[in-house]
């Protein structure tokens, strides 16, 4: 074979294409790089090329690899036993000098029989290929593990079974709320404070098809209207000056899958309210800073310990938003509108403290009588101190009460005679009539006041100061 035939083997190869400089040049590249060494041996298993990197790899002087045995100079190569069997080792691992690097054999045929074997080995180590692998693990963990994290930090913890109560309008409301939790539809909880408001939001979340994703709590009265948007929206890296390095996921996003609970909805900012509705009904949200839009799947339950409608009044919450939450309303029964359920209350409080001694029966029939403008919670914090006063071994006796609790007697305030005159002054007499009961009940404790009448602190500074009863006597 003259060299004008070998060149006809490679034009046979190239087909149509013609041999140009490029393609030399390539093929020029292919025996000669830095990425991969290549090793020829004829069909007698004699080395007929072997690349520059390989010959310093092997200590053979440039050229002098020439005629001699594959295994003279290469002691673990693999061509031999491919020109024997002719059968093609790909991707196999190679051991150079300690080094394992990732090799490939072919035999190459001609006229049906094998006229060389050539072998390439990818330089890159097996090492950076481990490090790649590891590095993509470790991603893939990261991401797994962030997944871990929010749910770890995002789940709700109660269920129906911790919702205790016998009377017939806790027990309905149970129902109401187990026909919701089943149906994915967003809901809205009106509750007085501690009425169990964040209990029903878990229990919900626990019972619906979304139990194994996050619940996430927003306490909407504790966002700075500043940071509300990022807050619950998150935002792109360098959106804004002293935004994150990455960014940061909003509320909604920590919560795809699952449930986002947005506590005290009503002192959102009427600002961020309309994109709050915009991402309610499309259910979809931009990041700060971005223009991506990206798909939700969350149920919305909202929560409010005022009336939203009287904020709607007073332009401080969008009635849209407010009838968009309105279409599955839970509302939550006070507990002076049940008092059958305070002895179940009061007997789980003993089991679960262990204590022995209960409570006489005057102290429970005080604690019925009791207005409870706290609730549940306020009856739980009641038993609690009323525990650290009395001794284990004596029964919970009023002195043991806590001093706003004793003190109060729902029965010598309550004043149900009607005002007369005009339907103005009738509304404002018995609205006076109402806060000076509730400031008299809870020995002018505001918050408690508030609570009590399901206003506002600030609404109610405004109608003491309208009815002048500011000044610290009654
Ligand atoms: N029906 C109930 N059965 C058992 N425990 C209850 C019940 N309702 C409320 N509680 C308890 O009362 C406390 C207050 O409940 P929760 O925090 O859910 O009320 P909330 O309506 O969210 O109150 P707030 O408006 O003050 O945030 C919790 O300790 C809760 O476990
Ligand atoms: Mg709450």
């Amino acid at each position: 074979m003259d060299e004008s035939s070998f060149m006809a083997i490679i034009k046979e190869a190239l087909g149509s294409y013609p041999l140009s400089p490029a393609i030399a040049h390539a093929i020029r590249f292919m025996f000669m790089n830095n990425y991969e060494s290549m090793a020829i041996i004829n069909d007698h298993g004699e080395i007929e090329f072997l690349d520059r990197l390989s010959e310093k790899a092997f200590g053979a002087p440039h050229g002098t690899a020439r005629g001699r045995q594959a295994r003279e100079i290469i002691p673990t190569s693999g061509l031999p036993d491919v020109l024997q069997t002719g059968k093609p080792h790909i991707g196999k691992i190679f051991n150079v000098k300690g080094r394992q690097r990732i090799v490939s054999r072919f035999p190459v045929f001609w006229d049906g029989r094998p006229v060389s074997v050539f072998g390439r080995v990818l330089l890159a180590s097996l090492e950076e290929l481990e490090r790649v692998r590891h590095e993509s693990q470790r991603l893939r963990n990261k991401v797994i593990t962030v997944q871990e994290k929010i749910l770890g930090e995002h789940q709700a913890t109660y269920v129906f079974d911790n919702i205790l109560g016998t009377s017939g309008k806790i027990q309905q409301t149970k129902f109401l709320a187990m026909k919701m939790a089943d149906s994915d539809a967003d809901i809205l909880i009106y509750g007085e404070s501690g009425t169990g408001k964040e209990l029903f939001a878990h229990a919900i979340h626990n019972q619906s098809r979304r139990s194994t994703k996050p619940f996430v709590k927003v306490n909407c009265p504790a966002i700075p209207i500043e940071l509300a948007e990022s807050e619950l929206f998150g935002y792109e890296k360098g959106a804004f000056t002293g935004a994150r390095k990455g960014g940061k996921l909003g509320k909604f996003e920590i919560a795809q899958g699952g449930t986002i609970f947005l506590d005290e909805i009503g002192s959102l900012p009427i600002s961020i309210q309309s994109k709050l509705l915009r991402v309610i009904q499309e259910r979809e949200i931009e990041r700060l800073g971005s223009q991506k839009l990206i798909r939700l799947n969350i149920r919305v339950i909202a929560a409010s310990n005022i009336d939203l409608r009287a904020l709607v009044d007073q332009a401080k919450f969008r009635d849209d938003l407010l009838y968009r939450l309105s279409k599955a309303v839970l509302k939550l029964p006070p507990l002076r509108e049940r008092p059958e359920d305070i002895p179940t209350y009061i007997s789980n409080y003993m089991k679960v403290i262990g204590r022995n001694k209960g409570i006489s029966n005057e102290v429970l029939v005080h604690l019925i009588k009791y207005f409870w403008p706290g609730n549940v919670r306020e009856l739980i914090n009641t038993l609690e101190q009323s525990n650290f006063r009395a001794s284990p071994n004596e029964e919970i006796r009023p002195a043991h009460l806590p001093e706003e609790v004793r003190a109060a007697d729902r029965s010598s305030v309550e004043d149900n005679s009607s005002p007369e005159g005009s339907l103005r002054s009738r509304i404002e007499e018995t609205e006076k009539k109402c806060i000076a009961n509730a400031l008299r009940i809870t020995k002018r404790n505001k918050r408690k006041a508030a609570q009590y009448l399901g206003i506002q602190r600030s609404l109610l500074y405004n109608k003491m100061k309208k009815y002048d009863l500011d000044k610290d006597v009654l």
